[in-house]
């Protein structure tokens, strides 16, 4: 059996939402971060990690988490990395709007994490969009979710 572990943060539940879609299609537990452990990280298979992106970035809760875990952690691990954001267009301000499609997404950063500590990375970072700071999640996003979730799992 396949040891499978998806890690999420969500502010406003949004986050939250597609981690649990994820791991339905996983058959496993979404496990919020200030809930995870190193121990659990341990021996895995496959690692899904997912924030809401907050300034370009994850939140510093799922920053913490891997700047605490030893350097070739996820050595061999298949991972991925997935974040919510905004829906551009629903940004009335003409430079923020920029700035955001400019500044970058918690995903890119999460998998250059994951990357860097040894695991696989088996599809680019994926983006799931809210149409308010708050949510709700776009129409469809759940489905969508759950689906890259089924192509990562055929990939081990
Ligand atoms: C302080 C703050 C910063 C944000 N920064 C970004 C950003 O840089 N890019 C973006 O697309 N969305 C940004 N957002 C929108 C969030 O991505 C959105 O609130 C999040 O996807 C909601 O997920 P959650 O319900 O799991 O917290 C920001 C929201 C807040 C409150």
């Amino acid at each position: 059996m396949n040891k499978v572990f998806v890690i999420y943060d969500s502010f406003f539940g949004n986050t939250e939402k597609v981690a649990q879609s994820i791991a339905a299609a996983l058959n496993t537990q979404a496990v919020p971060v200030n809930q995870a452990d190193a121990g659990q990280l341990r021996d895995l298979d496959q690692l899904v990690v997912g924030s809401p992106t907050r300034g370009f970035h994850p939140t510093e809760g799922i920053s913490k988490l891997f700047s605490g875990l030893p350097k070739n952690h996820l050595t061999g691990v298949s991972v991925a990395a997935f974040d919510t954001r905004i829906v551009l267009e629903t940004i009335d301000s003409k430079a923020l709007r920029f700035l955001v499609d400019k500044g970058g997404y918690a995903a890119n950063t999460i998998a250059k994490i994951l990357e860097k500590m040894g695991g696989r990375l088996a599809a680019p970072g994926e983006g799931f969009f809210v149409t308010c700071e708050q949510g709700p999640l776009k129409d469809g996003e759940l489905e969508r979710a759950a689906e890259s979730a089924r192509k990562f799992q055929l990939l081990i």
